[in-house]
């Protein structure tokens, strides 16, 4: 039997020589990498180093938005106790944060009952957000960001009360899911006398290490998905806020949309209806008028007969937004949680979209595909959230005293 090299030892001792930061202890390896633009292959860490990977916790922005996506992701969503107040809803946070620091880095959260399940962080990071009735609570609703309120009702939805709304939000998200569900349930303790647990969700997208890193991911429809997405020059603008209320600069906004996938009728449809409903390939994930993934969708070119090669009502026309800095960051994951009473799957998207105003970016997008979009024959919104995502915070601080100190 012949050995090759194995080409990840070889990227490993590249990715250290290059300037992979070893933090203190030796064995965490900060990757805080944005995606939007996209990672170089050459800089990641082998399979064996995923478990001490770390993003920083600390900075203007909280972690897990413009973090390239981990493989695997739940969200949580807490409805605040009755008399929970501003300086309640300050310590809870002040709890929060400095568990989840402690987590992301890979110690062990202030009260670790299994403090051996917190050493391999695998990228965590934890982002907290804010649901419209919190601020009510804290007294503060002057300062809430006049869209982050109930999304408008639309023709397509379905949405039932489990999968909807909460005054708390906590996204985790890692690489690897034993590292999620420790710190799901250390950051659940924290709230245990502030909130109640309204709904959860499970994420996940390919695994760690399979397939190149940057790549974008396939959903669980078999479509690449992510391809067109605001640059990152553009973030400062499309995804962070910069104007209205002071205390959320630095800050975005989330969506959340639990998105059923009708898999069984999608199965029945060949892959020129499926790729002319997108209005890309599956394979490569290029637009119908081009040859390559990251090929500009030519809304204009029409085919032999003059119609054009992109439906009208195409979901890549209809989700289209020209200009940068008004997308929207998506950053779904899939969700596969059994069958439903029928038989069919219970699966399909967790639509997670960060934006710096849901009123201007999201809500025409979405206004727009209800209206009219191919894919609406197979998809279903059943959840629907929104959450003001305060700014990040320093080793000093915590999450939401901008608001709540
Ligand atoms: C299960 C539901 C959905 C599926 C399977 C899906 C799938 C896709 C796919 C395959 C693409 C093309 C590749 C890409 O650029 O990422 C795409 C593009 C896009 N989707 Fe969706 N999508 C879903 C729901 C939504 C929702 C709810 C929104 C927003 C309200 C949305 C907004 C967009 C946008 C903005 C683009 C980029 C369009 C462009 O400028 O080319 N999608 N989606």
């Amino acid at each position: 039997m012949t050995t090759t090299p194995n080409p990840l030892s070889r990227v490993r001792r590249r990715w250290l020589l290059t300037g992979g930061a070893l933090a203190a202890g030796g064995t965490a390896i900060g990757v805080g990498t944005a995606f939007g633009g996209r990672t170089d292959a050459g800089t990641e860490p082998s399979t064996a180093d995923l478990g001490a990977a770390v993003v920083p916790f600390h900075g203007p922005h909280q972690a897990g938005i413009v973090t390239e996506p981990q493989a695997h992701a739940v969200l949580l969503a807490f409805d605040l106790r009755p008399g929970t107040d501003r300086a309640a809803l300050g310590r809870m946070m002040r709890l929060l944060t400095d568990d989840a620091a402690r987590l992301t880095t890979g110690r062990a959260a202030l009260a670790d009952t299994e403090p051996e399940l917190a050493t391999h962080p695998a990228r965590l990071t934890v982002t907290f957000g804010f649901g419209p009735d919190l601020f009510a609570a804290a007294g503060r609703d002057r300062d809430r960001p006049a869209s982050v309120e109930p999304l408008p009702a639309f023709g397509i939805d379905r949405l039932q009360a489990r999968w909807s709304g909460g005054d708390l939000l906590i996204q985790v998200c890692a690489d690897d899911p034993l590292t999620i569900a420790h710190a799901q349930r250390m950051l659940v303790k924290d709230t245990r006398t502030f909130a109640t647990t309204r709904w959860v969700q499970r994420g996940f997208r390919r695994a760690a290490g399979v397939g190149r890193t940057g790549a974008t991911q396939r959903n669980i429809m078999g479509q690449l998905d992510g391809t067109v997405q605001p640059a990152a020059a553009y973030h400062d603008r499309a995804v962070w806020i910069s104007d209205g209320p002071g205390w959320l600069h630095g800050g975005s906004t989330l969506v959340v949309r639990r998105i059923r996938a009708e898999l069984e009728t999608w199965d029945a449809v060949d892959r020129v209806g499926k790729e002319f409903a997108v209005g890309r390939r599956l394979d490569t994930g290029a637009p119908l008028t081009g040859a390559a993934e990251h090929d500009p969708v030519d809304l204009t070119a029409t085919d032999s007969l003059g119609l054009p090669v992109i439906s009208e009502f195409a979901h890549v026309r209809r989700a289209h937004t020209p200009d940068e800095t008004l997308r929207i960051l998506r950053r779904p994951y899939n969700y596969d949680d059994g069958v439903h009473p029928d038989g069919t799957p219970d699966a399909g998207l967790i639509f997670a979209s960060f934006q710096a105003d849901i009123a201007r970016q999201f809500i025409p997008v979405q206004r727009a595909l209800a209206e009219v979009d191919l894919l609406n024959e197979w998809t279903t919104p059943v959840g629907s959230a929104v959450f003001a995502i305060p700014p990040g915070c320093g080793p000093d601080g915590w999450i939401g005293e901008t608001l709540l100190a």
